[in-house]
């Protein structure tokens, strides 16, 4: 017979830890993503070489997604959940369903009840496991009545037990207060976090709109593209390295390689060698540096870190102690470089101090 009490396999290390929202929910202040990455560009050992490393630095949560690498992603990372067998009690898994994973069928994606139920039961297949902690709408699906979206959602988690928490990605403010309104006048689950672009280059949402998400609901965020896609390492200031994202996913960041050659990009460019003159006065990197810049703001649950190098997590994880170094006054001067602070609506002289 096995042994019904379980060792723990987990140490915090220097890993903080933020509520998800208005949930009780802890999730670690990084956590580890798999999109273009596991399943996609690394497959077998080196997934579980990533997992492993974020693991044994105290990262305890972990995002995939059905569409990444067309299912792929979860397959991959559910195999090498399995084969690493910590408790599933010591982790948090989140996945998303909306996109599908490539099929024509039409009832293969959206947010039609249908789809919600038998997304969410695909990838759970997918990653070999009963549950995940969050299921993300991973983008509004503006053809299907928001109470239906929200019935769906409410049945994986209360009915199906497919979930402890549903959430929405890239959803506008007005969307997702309608889904909590919905579900408060119907006795329904709402959704408990945003999923949303979040770095230093990609700001005005989630600082303006989502601002009375965060105040009147208490909304939270697992952030994704903290680093704009590897941007904000510096390692495109010169060119484009061979083994990088936009080198290895060259047809879904043609745009964004042809506009760093133009004014626009130019310009990010030089605000990365002025942050990396920052980042080393404090002891770091511009990487490291750009991490603790996002955690830095409380309305972040937790910021979701993709990598597909073990190096890249251990790297990663050092922005933990660049956190407490950013001062106000250190915040002001990367404000200053940024020049990109987005403009708050007028109030009109009724703003609460
Ligand atoms: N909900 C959504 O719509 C959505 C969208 C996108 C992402 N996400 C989630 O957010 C996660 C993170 O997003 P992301 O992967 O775009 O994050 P990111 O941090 O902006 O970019 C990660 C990539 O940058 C490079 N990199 C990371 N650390 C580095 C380091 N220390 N030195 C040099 N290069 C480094 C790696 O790519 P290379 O080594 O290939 O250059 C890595 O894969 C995803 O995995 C996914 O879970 C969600």
């Amino acid at each position: 017979m096995s042994n019904p009490v379980v060792a723990t396999a987990y140490e915090p290390k220097e890993m903080k830890f933020r509520y998800l929202g208005n949930t009780g929910l802890q999730v670690s202040l990084f956590s580890l993503g798999g999109w273009l990455t596991y399943g996609g560009t690394q497959k077998g050992n080196v997934v579980k070489e990533c997992l492993q490393t974020a693991w044994d630095l105290g990262v305890q949560t972990f995002d995939t997604a059905e569409t990444y690498a067309n299912g792929a992603s979860e397959v991959e990372m559910g195999q090498a959940l399995k084969e690493l067998g910590w408790p599933r009690d010591e982790y948090v898994l989140t996945t998303k369903v909306f996109f599908g994973t490539g099929r024509k069928e039409p009832n293969t994606r959206g947010l039609s009840r249908k789809h919600v139920v038998e997304g969410l039961k695909s990838s759970l297949a997918r990653l070999q496991t009963p549950y995940v902690d969050i299921v993300f709408a991973h983008r509004p699906d503006t053809a299907t009545p928001m109470l239906e979206i929200v019935e769906g959602f409410t049945q994986v988690i209360r009915n199906l037990n497919l979930a402890y928490y549903w959430g929405t990605s890239e959803w506008s403010a007005e969307q997702i207060t309608e889904a909590i309104q919905i579900a408060d006048k119907h006795n329904l689950i709402a959704p408990s976090a945003e999923q949303p672009q979040y770095n230093a280059f990609h700001r005005e949402r989630f600082e303006v709109e989502y601002a009375p998400l965060f105040e009147k609901h208490g909304y939270g965020t697992t952030i994704w593209s903290p680093l704009a896609s590897g941007m904000l390492t510096g390692k495109y200031n010169d060119g484009i390295p061979e083994d990088s994202r936009f080198a290895t996913n060259k047809a879904f960041f043609e745009n964004t390689v042809k506009s760093l050659k133009a004014p626009e990009g130019q310009a990010k460019i030089e605000k990365v060698r002025k942050l990396t003159a920052i980042a080393e006065r404090l002891g770091g990197t511009v990487t490291h540096l750009s991490l603790a810049w996002a955690a830095k703001n409380p309305n972040v649950s937790t910021v979701i870190l993709g990598a597909t190098k073990v190096e890249q997590i251990k790297d990663n994880i050092k922005a933990l102690a660049l956190i407490d170094k950013l001062t106000p006054e250190i915040m002001e001067e990367i404000e200053g470089v940024l020049d990109n602070k987005p403009a708050k609506p007028n109030a009109w002289g009724r703003q609460r101090l």
